[in-house]
């Protein structure tokens, strides 16, 4: 007989708690739907992010900062005082970017990193990153490159 198995069941589902297991999957349902509304936060990001407020860098800063470490700190060194691990052999060297006069003009840098050194009538040891960065990124190093050059140490 069908319908008293129907009956039966329901019975059941009420009886054992079914209900509250209903109610627990309404609310699981909506945990989970809540969990993904704000993106997972993730403690690498995080820890960059905050190594870059201390170090007072704004948001192009602070992207300009990574590249630098990438493609540049190898001959300029990390803070840009031209004591990279590469600087000895290079000649002339590479100039400290704190003290240059030539770092504070921001269209002269941009030319540099986009053309080259050669470019602007110096040796060729800076490579031209024109064409394997986008403008985008030599923005960034821009900005870094003129947040290294306006350091007061
Ligand atoms: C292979 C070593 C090397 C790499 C890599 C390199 N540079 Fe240079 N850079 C130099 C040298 C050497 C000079 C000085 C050239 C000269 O005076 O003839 C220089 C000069 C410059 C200058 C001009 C500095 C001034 O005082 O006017 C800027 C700006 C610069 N580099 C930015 C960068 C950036 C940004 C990167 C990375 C995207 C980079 N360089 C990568 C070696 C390098």
């Amino acid at each position: 007989m069908k319908n008293t198995h129907g009956f039966g069941g329901f019975v059941g589902f009420v009886r054992f708690g079914g209900f509250g297991g209903f109610v627990g999957f309404v609310v699981l349902a909506a945990g989970c739907h809540r969990a993904v509304a704000p993106p997972p936060s993730d403690p690498m990001l995080d820890a960059i992010r905050a190594e870059e407020r201390t170090a007072g860098l704004s948001y192009a800063e602070g992207q300009g900062r990574q590249l630098f470490g990438q493609y540049c700190s190898t001959c300029h060194g990390d803070e840009g005082k031209g004591d990279g691990q590469n600087a000895s052999n290079l000649n002339p060297a590479p100039p400290d970017f704190t003290t240059s006069k030539t770092m504070k003009d921001a269209a002269y840098v941009r030319r540099v990193i986009a053309e080259g050194s050669a470019a602007v009538g110096r040796s060729p040891l800076s490579p031209p990153w024109g064409k394997s960065l986008r403008a985008q990124e030599i923005e960034y190093l821009v900005a870094y490159c003129h947040a290294l050059a306006s350091k007061k140490s």
